[in-house]
């Protein structure tokens, strides 16, 4: 009796550890009682919502009280789970992270990170056997760093994001023992059961989706004693992070049970996954007094602030290795001046990397554009530097010279030759001042192809832009087109920043395999340089929001009207008739070529050169049975084949071989 009291005693001081197994059982979570942290929510439809298409955020939910996983002597006891899961990014080829299912000592993991680690981990304390925490991920982006073999795998985590044993998501057919393929990220709902055999120390993670039932093998299986793992109680729970891509990660239902089987879901009593739609307009925002609480606080931190900052104000950093870079080094102070403190009104715009000001250099009286670039790590701030520097001595009309750089803390300055027209995107979208002409957008074109082949093939080293878009090509006083924001994308190569995924461009002209795996090559370039050609050529956005759903992505938009053989249908109609058919025709059919999901099939900027110079004709695009391309296409599902005619010319300038011919659009991934 007195040995219970005092056992019971101890319980209650470890931790109000429950001495019953648990279990529990969720269809739905309208009323259950979760912890969440980060974005995680529950709709009032009973979805467990973890993220809610915003970028690089984390979403968690833990079941509120810890689960003791222990006997007295040590070994970890057996468990079962269940749960519905489902991942629906807003673009099929850009998703977020995915979900983790975890067991963790705490209920909020401290010093986690989102993006590649999910929540669970950072660069710092990844592979750490002091973590604690056995997870099985879903993942949908392949980062190399924790040697992902894909980007839609299955894998077991044993204290950090390196997968101790991974499969690409499928199931096991019943009876026959088919391997099937899944698409976790295709936004329909599908069943994973992770198992514990505390007696075998074997983990199985099975996955299938709704409408089959649990396949008797499992993906994955593990022999791995998870008694070190766990400590004496674990919260048990789910963690889910995205990155560049808008996704929202859901769990359905989800059951649970310790020493035994947890009980099957009612799969008919689950919630439903809301279909993405075009954008949700928020009406959430009480605004009231936590506004004006915040807004006087804010105020008076600022207040406390502005002394302090008038001494940092033109504080900049300079180390001994950047002396031989005086040339290219401005005075903080000199483009605080000139952009009068950064003013508003000098705001030239917001592009993917930061805002752009307009200045006049105090001394010379030069005009430049000054762009403020926030970097945290320092990492790598050397070998940028070194490549500004080279950088500063590309030479080319279509490319805006960079005339050098300023650091500050947390900051880059890059000063820019300032363009007094402006970007390219105010004469084509929307209801421009002055609509650019067939022949001045055609000689536009023209220019920044020329300025990309010099970037990807003349220069001294192989440079990729990976933010070619209209809003990032400059027209000159004599109207030429000349790209900008060039060689900022390597800051991310270089310094590791681990708040943003690896992924930078810009939605809509991001190639499907550059999304996926966070490479950027000249390929990945003539994706976006595809899109850029559309866009020209039909004065819409790549992503147009406000088309009906079926033509929101351009390249779908004109790929149906090639195929109903009206390709000329795409065509801005601010040009009315004032074109030259076969030129647009080119441009147009150029443009859905660049676009294709499968890179190898993509032409490179020196033949797309010799195409728009009329060198060499186009290869026919029915030749190419090119069906469907882009965004959607990659995708690879409900895609009928186009099967044209057989190839009439023999004047093929990019003579494909006919294994690429083969596996254009074969089907995508
Ligand atoms: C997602 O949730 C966060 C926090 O709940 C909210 O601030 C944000 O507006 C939501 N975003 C969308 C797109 O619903
Ligand atoms: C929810 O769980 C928390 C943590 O265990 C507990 O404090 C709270 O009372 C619970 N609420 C309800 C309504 O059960
Ligand atoms: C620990 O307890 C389990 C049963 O709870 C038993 O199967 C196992 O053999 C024990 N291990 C040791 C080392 O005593
Ligand atoms: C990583 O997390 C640990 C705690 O889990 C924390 O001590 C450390 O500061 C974090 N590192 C970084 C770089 O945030
Ligand atoms: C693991 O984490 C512990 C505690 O945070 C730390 O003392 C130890 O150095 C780390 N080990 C490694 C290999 O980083
Ligand atoms: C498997 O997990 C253990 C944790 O105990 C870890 O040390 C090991 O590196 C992992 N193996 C692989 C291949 O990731
Ligand atoms: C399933 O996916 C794997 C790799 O992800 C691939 O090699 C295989 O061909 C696919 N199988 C089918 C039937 O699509
Ligand atoms: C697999 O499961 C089915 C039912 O789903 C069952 O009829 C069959 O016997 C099982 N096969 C094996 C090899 O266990």
């Amino acid at each position: 009796m007195f040995f219970k009291i005092a056992l019971l005693a101890l319980y209650f001081l470890v931790g109000q550890v429950t001495m019953e197994d648990v279990g529990f059982k969720f269809n739905g979570f309208r009323s259950a009682n979760l912890s969440l942290n980060g974005i995680a929510g529950i709709t009032s439809s009973g979805l467990l919502q973890l993220t809610n298409a915003t970028r690089q955020e984390v979403g968690q939910a833990f079941y509120p009280s810890p689960i003791n996983f222990k006997n007295s002597n040590g070994s970890a006891f057996s468990f079962s789970t269940s749960f519905v899961f489902a991942i629906e990014p807003e673009y099929p080829d850009l998703s977020g992270h995915g979900i983790a299912f975890v067991l963790a000592p705490t209920r909020i993991i401290p010093g986690a990170r989102g993006s590649q680690f999910f929540g669970l981990f950072n660069e710092t304390n990844n592979d750490n056997s002091s973590n604690h925490v056995f997870a099985v991920e879903l993942d949908t982006i392949q980062n190399n760093e924790f040697r992902d073999i894909n980007f839609n795998h299955v894998g077991i985590d044993i204290n950090g994001m390196t997968s101790n044993i991974s499969k690409p998501a499928g199931y096991y057919a019943n009876g026959n023992g088919v391997l099937h393929n899944l698409t976790l990220y295709s936004g329909k709902p599908m069943q994973v059961w992770v198992e514990y055999d505390g007696l075998a120390k074997k983990i199985s993670v099975t996955l299938a989706p709704l409408d089959v039932n649990k396949p008797n093998t499992s993906l994955l299986s593990l022999l791995y004693d998870l008694s070190p793992i766990l400590k004496q109680t674990m919260y048990v729970g789910f963690s889910s992070s995205t990155g560049s891509g808008l996704t929202s990660h859901y769990v359905l239902g989800w059951s649970f049970k310790v020493n035994g089987i947890s009980q099957g879901l009612d799969l008919s009593r689950l919630p439903k996954v809301p279909r993405i739609g075009p954008k949700e307009k928020s009406k959430f925002l009480t605004i009231g007094l936590p506004t004006i609480s915040l807004v006087l606080l804010l105020t008076a931190i600022s207040g406390m602030a502005y002394y302090m900052r008038r001494k940092k104000k033109y504080a900049e950093e300079i180390e001994d290795w950047e002396l031989e870079y005086g040339p290219h080094r401005f005075k903080y102070r000199d483009l605080y001046v000139a952009t009068k403190g950064f003013r508003e009104k000098e705001l030239l715009g917001t592009g993917g990397f930061g805002r752009v000001f307009r200045g006049v250099l105090p001394t010379s009286k030069v005009q430049v554009a000054v762009k403020r670039v926030s970097h945290e790590s320092r990492q790598g701030m050397r070998e940028f530097v070194a490549e500004i520097a080279s950088l500063g001595r590309l030479r080319h009309r279509n490319l805006v010279p960079l005339l050098g750089y300023c650091r500050r803390k947390a900051e880059l300055l890059l000063v820019y030759e300032y363009m007094p027209n402006g970007s390219l995107d105010k004469f084509i979208y929307d209801q421009p001042k002055f609509p650019l002409n067939w022949d001045q957008r055609f000689r536009v074109i023209k220019g920044v192809a020329s300025g990309l082949l010099y970037l990807h093939e003349e220069w001294e080293q192989v440079v990729v832009h990976r933010d070619v878009k209209a809003s990032n090509v400059l027209v000159d006083g004599e109207l030429n087109g000349r790209l900008g924001d060039f060689g900022l994308a390597r800051l991310y190569d270089h310094g590791t920043d681990p708040q943003t995924t690896h992924v930078v461009g810009t939605l809509g002209y991001l190639a499907p395999e550059h999304s996926r795996c966070g490479r950027a090559t000249p390929s990945t370039d003539v994706y976006a340089f595809g899109a850029f050609l559309l866009e020209v050529a039909c004065g819409r956005r790549p992503i147009d929001n406000r088309a009906p759903t079926e033509d929101i992505i351009l390249v779908d938009w004109v790929f149906s009207h090639w195929t109903s053989g009206e390709i000329l249908q795409a065509v801005d109609p601010k040009l009315g008739n004032e074109y030259v058919k076969e030129e647009v025709e080119l441009v147009l059919k150029l443009g859905l070529i660049c676009s294709h999901s499968d890179a190898d099939a993509r032409p490179n900027m020196r033949q797309i050169l010799l195409c728009l110079e009329s060198a060499v004709a186009l290869p026919e695009l029915s030749s190419l049975r090119i069906s469907g391309a882009g965004i959607t296409f990659a995708h690879g599902e409900g895609f009928d084949e186009f099967i044209m005619s057989k190839p009439s010319s023999a004047s093929n300038a990019f003579s494909y071989d006919s294994s690429v011919a083969d596996s254009l659009l074969s089907g995508g991934r």
